[in-house]
C-alpha cells in the first residue's frame, strides 16, 4: 500500500516550528509496512489542503493520506472541513475509534474534530497535530486500517464469513 502524509501547520509551513508530526507518521506508515510516496508541509488553509487532498487522491497513486494537524479549535483549524469538501463517503468510526482510545490516555482528546473518509479508491485519515497524538491514534488505527484498505482497492472482497471479522464479532 502506498500512503501520502500531510502536515497542516501555519508555524511549520513558515519556518517557525519544525515539523516533527509529519516525519513520524510517515515513520510509523512505513515501520507498518507502507510505502511512503509524498510528504508536503502546508498552510492551514482550507483551499490549499483540499487541493492538495483531491489532487493527491485523484492521482490514484496513493490509497492513504494521513494529515496532521488543524483538527482542533484554533480560527486557523480547518483540516476537517478541507477533507470533508473532498471526500464522497465519510467514515466516521475512523476518528470516533481514534477519539474513544484517546480519551482513555487524555479528556482533551474531545477537542479533536478530526474526520476520515473515502474518495475514489483512497482513504483519508486526519490525526491531531502533537507528536503525542499522532503516536496514540496511529496505535490505535493502524492494526485495523489495512484489512479496510485492502477492501476500499478491492483486494478483498468483504467480511462476510472471514474467519478473523468474525471472530472479532464474538460469534466464533
Ligand atoms: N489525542 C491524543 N491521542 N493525544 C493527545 O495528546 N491532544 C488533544 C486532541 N487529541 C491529544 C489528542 C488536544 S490537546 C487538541 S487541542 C486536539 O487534539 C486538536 O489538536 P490539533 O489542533 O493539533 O489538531
Amino acid at each position: 500500500m502506498k500512503a501520502a502524509v500531510i502536515t497542516a501547520s501555519d508555524s511549520g509551513y513558515q519556518g517557525k516550528r519544525e515539523d516533527k508530526s509529519g516525519p513520524l507518521a510517515a515513520r510509523r506508515l512505513i515501520e507498518a509496512g507502507y510505502e511512503v510516496t509524498e510528504r508536503r508541509l502546508l498552510p492551514d488553509d482550507r483551499g490549499r489542503l483540499a487541493e492538495a487532498l483531491r489532487e493527491l487522491a485523484d492521482g490514484g497513486e496513493v490509497q492513504l493520506i494521513l494529515t496532521t494537524g488543524g483538527t482542533g479549535f484554533s480560527p486557523r483549524d480547518w483540516t476537517p472541513e478541507a477533507t470533508m469538501d473532498v471526500v464522497e463517503r465519510p467514515a466516521p468510526g475512523i476518528a470516533e475509534a481514534m477519539r474513544a482510545y484517546s480519551m482513555k490516555i487524555t479528556g482533551r482528546a474531545m477537542l479533536s474534530r478530526a474526520a476520515a473518509g473515502i474518495r475514489g479508491r483512497t482513504l483519508i485519515v486526519n490525526l491531531p497535530g502533537s507528536p503525542k497524538a499522532v503516536g496514540e491514534c496511529l496505535d490505535c488505527i493502524l492494526p485495523e486500517l489495512s484489512h479496510g484498505l485492502r477492501i476500499l482497492t478491492g483486494e478483498e472482497q468483504d467480511c462476510a464469513g472471514k474467519a478473523d471479522c468474525a471472530r472479532r464479532e464474538g460469534s466464533e
